[in-house]
């Protein structure tokens, strides 16, 4: 039940930011490379109906940016995505490979004949027909949008389980509140970046004059139009979510809305120029200027990727993981019976700890607090804690859910928190050789007291809970 999977260490960066960033990384290819489709179809459909000239040109240049870009990179953060995550959440990943197996076996199928398709147009398209070239596209285009349609109720799952709480039906799952919203969203952006990098694409192709250029990037910015529906998708996206996420995203958190307003911002900049240049004033987009586009799309990735891992605190998986892989329904057994006692891994990022109680702390910090944590490097405790004296400390990481709503309960013995406690200052101490050899039995109890004011239940879900009792008491 409580098996233990060690957080690696990745010095001052925080593991949980470090998995951000290579998702962030492969989502923005994969969906470039879903939308690509979309756009290859378009052209080669140009190209058979002879409404643009250069479309077949265009095709070839594009494909071949899109193959080394998407299969290449794109596969490669794939497996990237694999490695960090089971390094940093192995029981979140175990859950998901557990429920959804047969949905990511799926997701894997398709994605192969996305790359078979795709080889083969890559291959062959200059020796076959208009009409196999474009039998060749629709299977690549429907495979990878395939591929975005499973991994997609995946990872909406983790953010709105719904009633698969209740049933564990894979279905509900899959299925689950923010799936449509999430799955046509995401579509749009698909689109979006196939068309950036289109006007992109458009610049680096040889020998083709301003008007031929001009009306390929204008063919290019259709796909741009769907965005029109960007705000009416996001707003569904919103009201899907659950009211806490909800509000951790309008204004609950500053971080988190800070992103937030970066990636409507970076969209709203995207759509008003889609409109007014391409659209209203047919303009020809050069290299630069669209390369500063795609840059300002991974700038709205990055920040509703961000935003949408983020509001799922504490969970991972919302009900059923903490973010730390701890499971809600195993805190209260935790208390007792300890989060380190089978911890059979050695502390190997500290070579010089000075005795039992700060090792244990050192444990205790790996697996309950380094997934959104660092020692010493960003969003630190050691630097969190710094102007607290020892009973705050104590005390704020006793009451750890209400010290801040977005982290989980504290998951450990009372003599477990006290040594996070010695162990954290220790290191602020500079780790010095010589340090307390046995436990203050009356902090202890004081630490007792305050574990059992916090409870353990999340934040939320207590406040939620004593409405409820006054609302029953009326
Ligand atoms: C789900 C991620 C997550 C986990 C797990 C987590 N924290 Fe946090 N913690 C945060 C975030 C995010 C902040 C906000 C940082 C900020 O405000 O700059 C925070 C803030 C804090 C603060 C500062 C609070 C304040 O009022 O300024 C302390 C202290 C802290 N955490 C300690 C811990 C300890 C100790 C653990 C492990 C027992 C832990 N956290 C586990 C995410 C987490």
């Amino acid at each position: 039940m409580n098996n233990i999977y060690p957080v690696n260490d990745y010095g001052p960066l925080m593991p949980g930011l470090v998995m951000a960033a290579v998702a962030i990384f492969h989502v923005f290819l994969a969906q470039f490379a879903v939308g690509g489709g979309f756009l290859l179809c378009y052209f080669q459909w140009l190209a058979m109906t002879d409404r643009n000239p250069n479309a077949r040109i265009f095709i070839h240049g594009y494909f071949k940016i899109l193959v080394l870009i998407s299969f290449v990179l794109g596969a490669l953060t794939g497996v990237g995505i694999w490695f960090t995550s089971i390094q940093i959440s192995a029981v979140t990943i175990g859950e998901m490979v557990f429920n959804f197996h047969w949905i990511w076996a799926a997701e894997w199928t398709f994605f192969c004949l996305e790359v078979v398709a795709g080889y083969c147009f890559y291959r062959y398209h200059d020796r076959l027909t208009d009409k196999a070239c474009m039998v060749l596209l629709v299977l690549y285009t429907f495979a990878a949008w395939m591929s975005l349609f499973w991994i997609n109720g995946i990872l909406s799952w983790q953010l709105t389980p719904g009633d698969w709480v209740q049933t564990g039906s894979i279905v509900d799952g899959f299925f689950n509140p923010s799936f449509w919203p999430s799955l046509f969203f995401r579509t749009v952006v698909c689109l979006t970046l196939a068309s950036l990098a289109g006007c992109v694409v458009v610049n680096i192709i040889p020998d083709l004059d301003r008007d031929a250029q001009t009306s390929l990037i204008n063919r290019s910015a259709h796909l741009m139009i769907p965005m029109l529906l960007m705000p009416l998708l996001g707003v569904w996206f919103l009201f899907a979510m659950p009211e806490d996420s909800r509000q951790w995203v309008l204004g609950g958190s500053p971080a988190m809305m800070l992103f937030f307003m970066i990636s409507v911002g970076a969209s709203v900049a995207i759509g008003g120029y889609a409109v007014v240049g391409l659209w209203m004033q047919r303009l020809y987009i050069n290299g630069a200027t669209g390369t500063l586009l795609i840059l300002l799309a991974f700038g709205a990735t990055a920040g509703g990727e961000f935003v949408r891992e983020g509001s799922r605190k504490p969970y991972s998986i919302r009900q059923v993981v903490y973010s730390n892989g701890i499971r809600p329904q195993d805190v209260a057994e935790l208390r007792k019976t300890g989060c380190v006692t089978d911890d059979p891994f050695p502390v190997t990022f500290e070579k010089t700890l000075p005795n039992d109680i700060v090792t244990t702390g050192a444990k205790v910090f790996r697996r309950q607090c380094a997934v959104c944590h660092t020692v010493e490097g960003s969003n630190a405790v050691v630097h969190l804690t710094e102007s607290w004296d020892i009973d705050q400390q104590r005390m704020n990481i006793a009451k750890l859910q209400q010290t801040k709503p977005f982290m989980p309960p504290f998951a450990g013995t009372p003599q477990e928190l006290e040594a996070l406690v010695q162990y954290v200052r220790w290191v602020q101490a500079g780790r010095p050789a010589e340090w307390l050899k046995t436990l203050d039995e009356q902090a202890l109890q004081q630490i007792t007291g305050w574990l059992d004011d916090a409870g353990t239940e999340p934040a939320q879900a207590r406040r939620k809970s004593a409405s409820a009792a006054t609302r029953e008491q009326k």
